[in-house]
């Protein structure tokens, strides 16, 4: 039984993997045929007068209306009460093995003792390609675990801007009493132990205006076209970044998601989601709180037990990998210096 359910969850990672190339390479080609190049000298000025009142190619629908499809109204509302931590882990709707990885280690809502978690995988529309059989795959794993949040907006790298608001949007609705959220992405270790007790503090009251993670306090757009972080200059002109939080993790009060979300409905949304976010908390007059010196590394780092205790996220493992680690980093090791 055992053995079978190891050898499910190893060929939906197969799977994963493969569709996940595939798909990667549909896109690749999908997005490198649009509109990203600069417009020839010789184009007609009818051309830039089309371009001018069509929207550009990273363009996004916000605020819009996107319906929850897989919705669990009541999944916040469990018997320990309200969440001190909400997680909304952003994954792609195929990647039904790299949800199941995470449920098995970082994610596991009961980690902590002591403290409720509440944990949620945030997802879109599958690609038109094989769009059936996922939507029945997505379907069924929802039976069984009940912690997929389907958006209605087509799951795209560069939709991940409406993956994190929509998150965001249904906190506000169905989860308004978690005390902090955690935006985090689906390829890191995250230490929730150490994100509770030594980032967020239960014992503490839950601070106002508090966001934190790995903070970037002077970054430029990138303007070279094959970047893949490239940003238009019309739509943002300005030299410089605000200062914000890194993608990969981030975790802010509920209070302040709130006041980010009314925000977003004013100031144009971009792709990278985490300088949205960040321009949002610059509109409000809010800087990052700095976390514990290196406790969240957006540089990978090899893992090593006692190094891993006294940090809250590394960004760049694969389901893999944390599937390796996990039964190591539970045991208890007397060994390592306190701090
Ligand atoms: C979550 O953690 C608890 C306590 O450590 C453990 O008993 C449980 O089996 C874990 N759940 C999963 C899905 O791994
Ligand atoms: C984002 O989602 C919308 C709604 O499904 C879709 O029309 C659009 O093509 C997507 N944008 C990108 C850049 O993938
Ligand atoms: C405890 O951690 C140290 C340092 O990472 C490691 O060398 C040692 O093997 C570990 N001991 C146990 C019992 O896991």
């Amino acid at each position: 039984m055992k053995l079978l359910r190891r050898r499910l969850v190893l060929g939906a990672l197969l799977g994963t993997v493969f569709l996940g190339l595939l798909v990667g390479q549909l896109l690749e080609s999908w997005t490198s045929s649009m509109n990203l190049r600069p417009p020839s000298p010789r184009i007609s000025l009818r051309k830039f007068e089309w371009q001018a009142r069509t929207p550009h190619p990273l363009d996004l629908n916000y605020p819009y209306p996107y319906p929850f499809l897989i919705n669990h109204p009541d999944k916040c509302k469990g018997p320990k009460g309200a969440p001190f931590l909400l997680m909304l882990v952003m994954t792609q709707p195929q990647e039904v093995g790299v949800r199941q990885v995470i449920r098995e280690t970082w994610g596991n809502e009961t980690l902590v003792p002591n403290v409720a978690i509440c944990r949620v995988f945030v997802l879109g529309l599958p690609q038109p390609l094989f769009a059936q059989e996922i939507q029945a795959l997505l379907e069924e794993e929802d039976k069984e675990h009940g912690d997929i949040l389907q958006v209605g907006f087509l799951d795209t790298y560069r939709n991940l801007t409406l993956k994190v608001l929509m998150g965001l949007e249904w906190m506000a609705q169905y989860c308004p009493t978690a005390h902090y959220v955690l935006k985090v992405d689906s390829d890191v270790f995250l230490n929730p132990s150490f994100l509770v007790h030594q980032v967020l503090h239960p014992e503490r009251p839950t601070q106002l205006n508090f966001i934190t993670g790995y903070i970037y306090l002077d970054s430029e757009p990138q303007r070279s076209l094959d970047d893949k972080w490239y940003m238009p200059p019309e739509l943002y002109p300005q030299d410089k970044y605000p200062v914000y939080c890194a993608g990969p993790g981030y975790v802010l009060s509920a209070s302040l998601a709130i006041r980010i979300l009314a925000m977003a409905q004013r100031v144009k949304a971009i792709y990278l989601e985490d300088v949205f976010i960040g321009l949002c908390i610059q509109e409000l007059g809010i800087k990052p709180t700095p976390a514990p010196p290196d406790a969240f590394l957006i540089i990978r780092q090899e893992y090593e037990h006692c190094a891993f205790h006294q940090l809250a996220l590394v960004h760049h493992f694969k389901p893999q990998e944390l599937l390796q680690l996990w039964p190591d980093f539970q045991t208890v090791n007397d060994t390592c210096p306190m701090e």
